[in-house]
């Protein structure tokens, strides 16, 4: 086994050197407080591996992304998010029969207990999606005792309900119940918009955009929700309270929630006359808090794969279903003005997965407040993926070291005293 070394306090310490599947290198410092009595410090974990995972590989020089080994490209082109939900949860694509009977078990499962339904009348009408979403899935560990995995397959099944609900709830129309004769994504699409007055019809060019939106979603390692729920369930705490804290890191803006801001932002500068020199002036402004939304990636020094499938699908989606966007054309041009400035080009700054996929969204009838549910819903059984693997490869209680900054031992003073 090949080494590193470290030379510490006069010390020379020797650091066992692993390496991944792809030739990828970790120094192990799992000893190294023992060994010295120090720890590394790395803010943000931009060099710190926390785990080994067999599920997701990432190349983000190179702009590659596989799932399982399975390159993102061909799964998008070729399986169905069921399938995909498999591959990662389980490991194995399915077969035919397995697929169906997996299908079936994700379509018995839809139900929510009616009780649940009294809890969004809890919440007040402006309530934001993702928050509904985290607290009815969190509130699902007070229905299911804790059997994983029974309850992977209730939380696969369910969140679709719960989102589509929340979305109902928002809009103040009567809740649509899951269909059992609809595949995954056209009963979601049912709950979403169907109301009582009329069929509603799903339709297919909109079902199978939406189908590879969500395996485009569905993981990306050991990203800041991914990892969430890495640390919370190394505490042994049970799967829905576990991915509820996922759903939370998710709707930040600088995660999941960055799909919201990127059609605000393009909103913003339609309104401003499309003055895309201003905002790029703003953007690389360090005393301007604005970010060019959708852009940049802690991973991906190059194009982000996902994005080019997405900036692919809204040209075909908006083509097939004979709609324009001006949104479209105005991040076409923003794009293409951040590519060719240096400030871009120096810190390798691409248009990552939510640059595009709000754009998809909007043509294909999604409100912009489900955006970020969207992307929850996708990257669900990413996140199950990880919690099993923890869960089976029994990880040691995650639980970092700082380096502490504050005061000095000083004594306490009585506060008449003071
Ligand atoms: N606009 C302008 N400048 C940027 C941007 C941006 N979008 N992203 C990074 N930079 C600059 C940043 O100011 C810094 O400059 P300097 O070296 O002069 O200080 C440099 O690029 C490196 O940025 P960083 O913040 O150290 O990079 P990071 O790896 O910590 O941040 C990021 C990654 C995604 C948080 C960041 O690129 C960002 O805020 N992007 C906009 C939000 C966004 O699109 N988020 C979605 C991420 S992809 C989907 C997901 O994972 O949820």
């Amino acid at each position: 086994m090949s080494t590193a070394a470290l030379s510490f306090h006069g010390q020379s310490l020797e650091l066992p050197v692993i390496t991944g599947t792809e030739n990828e290198v970790g120094i192990d410092i799992a000893r190294l407080r023992g060994t010295s009595g120090a720890i590394t410090l790395d803010p943000g974990y931009g060099n710190t591996g926390s785990c080994k995972s067999a599920i997701t590989y990432i190349d983000g020089e190179a702009g590659i992304l596989r799932y399982r080994g399975y390159a993102i490209e061909e799964l998008a082109a070729g399986a169905s998010f069921v399938e995909v939900v498999h591959l990662l949860v389980y490991g194995v694509l399915p077969g035919a029969e397995e697929l169906q009977q997996f299908q079936d078990s994700l379509t018995i499962h839809t139900l929510l207990h009616e009780d649940m339904k009294k809890f969004y009348e809890g919440f007040p009408p402006s309530a934001k999606p993702m928050s509904v979403l985290s607290a009815m899935v969190a509130s699902l560990s007070t229905y299911y005792e804790s059997n994983d995995d029974i309850n992977i397959i209730r939380l696969l099944a369910k969140l679709k309900t719960i989102a589509a609900f929340s979305y109902k709830k928002s809009i103040g129309q009567p809740f649509v119940y899951p269909r059992n004769d609809l595949d995954f994504v056209s009963d979601f699409l049912h709950m979403m918009f169907a109301v009582p007055s009329e069929e509603y019809l799903v339709n297919s060019v909109v079902r199978d955009t939406l189908d590879m939106l969500l395996i485009l979603h569905a993981d990306h390692e050991q990203n800041c929700s991914t990892s969430t729920v890495r640390m919370v369930g190394s505490s042994g705490a049970d799967l829905f309270s576990t991915i509820s804290t996922g759903i939370s890191a998710l709707s930040g803006p600088l995660h999941g929630g960055a799909n919201t801001a990127v059609i605000n932002m393009l909103e913003v500068i339609k309104k401003d006359g499309a003055n895309y020199a201003k905002y790029i002036a703003k953007a690389k402004d360090r005393n301007d808090p604005f970010r060019l939304m959708g852009f940049g990636h802690r991973v991906y020094k190059n194009f982000d794969p996902r994005a080019r499938l997405i900036k692919q699908a809204a040209d075909r989606v908006l083509d097939q279903l004979g709609l324009t966007d001006p949104l479209l054309d105005i991040a076409k041009n923003l794009e293409r003005v951040a590519l060719e400035d240096e400030y871009f080009i120096e810190r390798k700054l691409y248009p990552n997965l939510d640059f595009y996929s709000g754009i998809v969204y909007r043509a294909i009838g999604l409100p912009t407040s489900m955006f970020t549910v969207l992307f929850a819903l996708g990257r669900l059984p990413g996140w199950i993926a990880h919690f099993r693997e923890m869960r089976n490869s029994r990880d040691r209680l995650h639980r970092p070291r700082q380096l502490y900054t504050g005061p000095e031992h000083r004594p306490f003073v009585a506060i008449e005293h003071r």
